[in-house]
């Protein structure tokens, strides 16, 4: 795992899976802690929440580069868990996604815009995407290679154009993030893969590229049969062994909060700020991200109850916090703070 950041830049973490040498990136802005999730595999979703949760992270997108052939994705799991918004281009024609996005369409990310660039050629309906000064390819530009043509409506001149004309457009140090690599690479530049790119780079012409791809004569991936029709459902078509919890209300939360039971606990797992600038009376703050330094002490309470602002922090906060052992938690999943301010119930700031 390799890790990008510096005070000013969008914080980036680098995870790998090794059965499909799939690389999958957390994106975070440092000062809103508002984060997004690209090409995320099943098989790593507990690595992924752990991550989600050690970070801080409110998820607000999960993220596909395209219809994955190689590995299941965990997008339609992980909606279910933090209530980030599924990604995916609108050429890729899949099912039950939140956001469809265009050639240029922005995605916000607190102080950044996460630009897509439509990149077909690999799958049809391939999109990399820009963000600060860094460009996540998925497969259609890898590290000295890039994604097959020979499925999926794979077409190698429409590769070619989007490497050459739409990729290497870009700033020649700009960095790039692939969706693989097989040889222990990370990143690249722009400048690198203009240069050294044996297929692409060194300025090959279209029929040079043509040429090479025809003659790849490469495997299906093991996983085409299961992946392809999971994938074009969001990969759902899995059980998670990890806790869902059921939407508790605020209402209901009130009613706890009114018995002033010793045995139970009321959790704000916003952060120090927001927890200063008003919460519920007697609730104990744990900022997410820092559940699992409280657990010993959480394993007193017969009953936990845990809040945030929109309920995405406390639902992961609560997963995590399961899987540690800790029972009888409820998170109010739905909404969080604004809704019990709305409904009128006490606050207390504190100074
Ligand atoms: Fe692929």
């Amino acid at each position: 795992m390799t890790i990008r950041s510096c005070q000013h830049s969008l914080y980036v973490k680098q995870m790998f899976d090794r059965s499909s040498c799939t690389y999958t990136y957390l994106l975070v802005d440092p000062k809103t802690h508002e984060g997004a999730i690209i090409d995320a595999v099943e098989e790593q979703l507990d690595r992924d929440l752990k991550y989600i949760g050690e970070l801080g992270i409110e998820l607000l997108y999960i993220i596909e580069t395209h219809i994955h052939a190689d590995h299941v994705s965990s997008a339609g799991l992980l909606r279910q868990l933090t209530g980030a918004k599924i990604v995916y281009s609108h050429y890729a024609e899949v099912k039950s996604i939140d956001i469809e996005v265009k050639d240029g369409d922005v995605l916000p990310l607190g102080q950044y815009n996460i630009r897509a660039i439509r990149t077909p050629g690999h799958t049809n309906g391939c999109m990399s995407y820009y963000v600060d000064g860094m460009v996540f390819t998925g497969d259609t530009l890898l590290i000295r290679g890039c994604g097959r043509t020979d499925f999926q409506q794979g077409d190698p001149k429409n590769l070619y154009n989007s490497i050459t004309k739409k990729l290497f457009s870009l700033a020649d140090e700009t960095v790039i993030y692939p969706g693989h690599d097989y040889n222990g690479n990370t990143w690249s530049t722009i400048a690198e893969e203009k240069k050294w790119n044996p297929r692409v780079g060194l300025q090959k012409s279209q029929d040079d590229f043509l040429q090479i791809m025809r003659h790849l004569n490469l495997d299906l991936p093991a996983k085409i049969n299961e992946a392809v029709p999971a994938n074009e459902g969001c990969g759902t078509n899995f059980k998670p062994n990890v806790h869902i919890s059921d939407n508790f209300s605020m209402s209901e939360l009130y009613k706890v909060w009114q018995q002033e039971n010793p045995d139970t606990l009321i959790i704000d797992n916003r952060t120090i700020e927001e927890f200063v600038a008003g919460h519920i009376p007697h609730s104990l703050n744990i900022p997410f991200g820092t559940e699992l330094q409280h657990l010993e002490e959480l394993k007193g309470f017969k009953h936990i109850y845990i809040y945030c602002h929109s309920g995405r922090r406390a639902q992961v906060a609560l997963i995590n916090l399961t899987k540690k052992g800790v029972e009888n938690i409820k998170c109010v999943s739905h909404s969080g703070l604004p809704e019990w301010i709305a409904m009128d119930y006490p606050i207390e700031a504190t100074r």
